[in-house]
């Protein structure tokens, strides 16, 4: 591989002038796809914007669906997971101040809710991965991309913001760089469809130092707004109340998120929410979205960067490392016999599963939240809802199925 000259930009040597699979960003679609190469001999490089403290640091997912938590022991990457994790079988439905516990385990043959962080997943990932000899490159900025129609892609970055440009070239470009980074917007514009819909409300998400309240997540509709309790260890727990998106979270203090919260989440049981310091607090909008292809030329873009969902179904995470299993299968396929048919239908295998998670999370979301633009009679009809699922074995069993995940293809 030789680095190639830009007449415009003066273009440093770099010791890293190629690899086979360039992938950008390291959240869990970057991190579990340099995973699944390096098992099939597939060399990668991560290029990441941010520092690993703060990858490492920022607090977003929490549940895993089951065939995530076995892809994770399959890769030798589920000790302390395994070791850390609460596992639970299942979630409780709160609403009309009625708890209802929906048995997933039960329902769907023995799959369970796992509950883990994500950035405790990144951790695993990227200690493994550098004890590997991989290269994850922190820090980088100006990311841009070069030839992704032609055979020999290039990926232009800088070490730093201010670091000489770099050229890294390869055969694949994987664009993992979530919601608000560039490779989505490297499709054509004339080639990309996006489908959006953004919601009404947000969710205000706090960390607790407080011992658990309740032995399993409850998902609470509530007249003040949807409510939910998770968890993240014996001594830090993990809650959110539903917002208005534009609201400041200076307007919340610490006694008006408790308030709202005891508001929200108690039923006629006598059940109580045990309080206890908040260490961290944001509110964060709420979306749907789907860009349709995933891919253009040689670049495939996975994860964030091509969906978003409302976490009401807890799919997000889980969604990125389909799509990257999905990739990574293609290009073991590629790479082992030339052929391209795992590559050409990319963008149609992942899109059939992203399509059930968007509608499944689409459902979680209407069902379980206030929403004041609705109607009374819409209202009415969510929670009729509710109540037919606490109801109907049939009900609940789809709902479980999804909530633990499809199967993968
Ligand atoms: P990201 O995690 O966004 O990673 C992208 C990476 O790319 C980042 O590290 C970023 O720094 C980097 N990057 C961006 N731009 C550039 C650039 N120009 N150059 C280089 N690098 C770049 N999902 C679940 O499955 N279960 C849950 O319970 C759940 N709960 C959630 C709760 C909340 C409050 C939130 C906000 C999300 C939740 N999600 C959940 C969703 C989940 O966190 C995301 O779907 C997941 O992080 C997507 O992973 P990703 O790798 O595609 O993108
Ligand atoms: C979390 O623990 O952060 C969490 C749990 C369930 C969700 C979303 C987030 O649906």
């Amino acid at each position: 591989m030789h680095p190639t000259k830009s007449t415009h930009t003066q273009v440093a040597r770099t010791p890293i002038a190629g690899t086979q699979v360039a992938i950008v960003g390291a959240g869990p679609a970057g991190l579990f796809l340099s995973h699944l190469l390096h098992r099939q001999g597939i060399e990668s490089i991560i290029l990441e914007h941010r520092s690993r403290e703060e990858i490492e640091g920022t607090i977003r997912a929490g549940v895993l669906e089951q065939w995530v938590v076995d892809l994770m022991n399959g890769m030798g990457l589920g000790d302390r997971m395994m070791r850390e994790a609460h596992f639970h079988s299942g979630i409780t439905l709160r609403f009309d101040r009625r708890s209802h516990h929906i048995d997933m385990a039960e329902l769907t043959g023995g799959k369970r809710v796992t509950v883990y962080a994500q950035h405790e997943v990144i951790r695993d990932l990227v200690s493994s991965r550098l004890e590997d000899g991989g290269t994850i490159l922190f820090g980088v900025s100006d990311v841009q991309f070069l030839d992704l129609d032609g055979k020999a892609p290039r990926v232009r970055f800088r070490r730093g913001p201010d670091g000489p440009v770099e050229e890294l070239r390869c055969d694949f470009v994987a664009g993992c760089d979530g919601f608000h980074g560039p490779s989505r917007q490297a499709i054509p514009t004339a080639t990309r469809n996006e489908y959006q819909m953004v919601y009404p409300f947000g969710w205000l998400g706090i960390l607790t130092e407080a011992p658990p309240s309740h032995p399993e997540l409850i998902y609470a509709n509530h007249e003040r707004g949807f409510a939910l309790l998770s968890t993240r260890s014996p001594e830090v727990q993990r809650l959110y109340i539903q917002v208005d998106p534009k609201d400041d979270i200076a307007n919340w203090s610490d006694d008006r998120i408790w308030s709202e919260l005891h508001r929200r989440l108690e039923d006629d049981s006598g059940w109580t929410l045990t309080e206890g310091p908040i260490f961290q607090k944001g509110i964060i909008a709420m979306r749907s979205f789907v860009c349709d292809p995933m891919q253009h030329g040689r670049l495939f873009i996975a994860g964030d960067a091509a969906h978003i969902v409302p976490p009401t179904g807890a799919k997000g995470l889980n969604l990125a490392v389909a799509d990257v299993l999905v990739l990574s299968r293609a290009l073991t396929a590629y790479y082992r016999s030339g052929t391209t048919e795992g590559l050409d239908g990319y963008s149609a295998t992942c899109l059939r599963r992203i399509w059930k998670a968007e509608r499944f999370s689409w459902y979680m979301t209407t069902m379980l939240h206030r929403n004041e633009r609705e109607s009374p009679f819409e209202q009415r009809v969510h929670l009729a809802e509710l109540d037919y699922l606490v109801q109907s074995r049939a009900a609940m069993t789809a709902l479980a199925e999804n909530y633990v995940g499809l199967p993968m293809e």
